[in-house]
């Protein structure tokens, strides 16, 4: 059964007080300063804007607030290969549902080598029962493509009735994957699932049922697919390359 309203599993987020420290990441960033309100969508939720607008700041907070790893996983990974993250999880305020999910998972595709190595890491610890590494399909992510274990972590990994906050999931997939990533998504959204997702793939925004924030230098504001700078750029690309090209080489 789909999520709405009043059984979704994280509605809102925002910054508990203004700027505590102004002169310090992240409370530089315009995006955190001029964050307001965010509502999520009960199934999908788009978080998009160029880069370095802080987006993956914005996921993380949300995540360690929501009591994930900051560098991804599932709930009770803790491991840390860098301490760069950022403590504006501290002056987040984020409202929950009443309604649990039953399974959560950050993926982060900036860190998900370090997440499958913990994974090897885990397994060969003497005395855990079940090998994590089955979860995800039984093959070592080390020993799949850079795609494919994404892939693996999506179709094998995530169950249903999940919170899931994805950071470019779309790094390593091809056009074909991020179409069956979209139907992934789809059926885990049919078994109760609410998605909360940093993309710069047009293809991957294109959840029918879905809210898109676009960040930019003015703030964030709601928007649809068709007016995202993504989906337009990329328009712009297939309908007239040789003009695109023209104006960027300046010929
Ligand atoms: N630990 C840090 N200390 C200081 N500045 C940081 C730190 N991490 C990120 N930043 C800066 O904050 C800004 C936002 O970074 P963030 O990673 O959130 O961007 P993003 O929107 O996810 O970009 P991308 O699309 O490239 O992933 C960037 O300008 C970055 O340089
Ligand atoms: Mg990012």
């Amino acid at each position: 059964m789909k999520l709405d309203k009043m059984n979704q599993y994280v509605r809102q987020m925002s910054v508990k007080e203004k700027s505590p420290l102004p002169n310090h990441f992240p409370f530089t960033l315009p995006i955190i300063q001029k964050l307001g309100k965010l509502s999520f969508h009960p199934n999908v939720t788009y978080i998009i804007g160029e880069n370095g607008m802080g987006k993956s700041t914005l996921l993380e907070a949300l995540a360690v607030a929501l009591g994930f790893n900051p560098e991804g996983g599932s709930k009770n990974f803790s491991f840390s290969s860098y301490a760069t993250h950022s403590n504006l999880h501290e002056f987040m305020q984020v409202v929950r549902g009443s309604n649990r999910p039953r399974d959560g998972y950050f993926f982060r595709a900036e860190t998900f080598y370090n997440v499958a190595t913990q994974i090897e890491k885990l397994d060969q610890e003497p005395g855990s029962s079940r090998r994590i590494i089955d979860s995800y399909g039984g093959t070592s992510l080390h020993e799949q493509s850079h795609g494919e274990a994404f892939f693996a972590a999506f179709m094998e990994r995530f169950g249903g009735k999940g919170l899931y906050i994805l950071d470019e999931p779309e790094a390593a997939l091809s056009p074909i994957r991020q179409l069956s990533m979209l139907a992934r998504i789809d059926e885990l959204v049919e078994q109760g699932s609410q998605f909360i997702i940093s993309t710069h793939a047009p293809l991957l925004m294109a959840y029918p049922d879905a809210k898109i924030f676009e960040l930019d230098a003015a703030g964030i504001a709601e928007t649809r697919l068709e007016n995202t700078q993504h989906y337009r750029t990329m328009k712009q690309f297939f309908e007239d390359r040789g003009r695109l090209l023209h104006h960027l080489f300046q010929r």
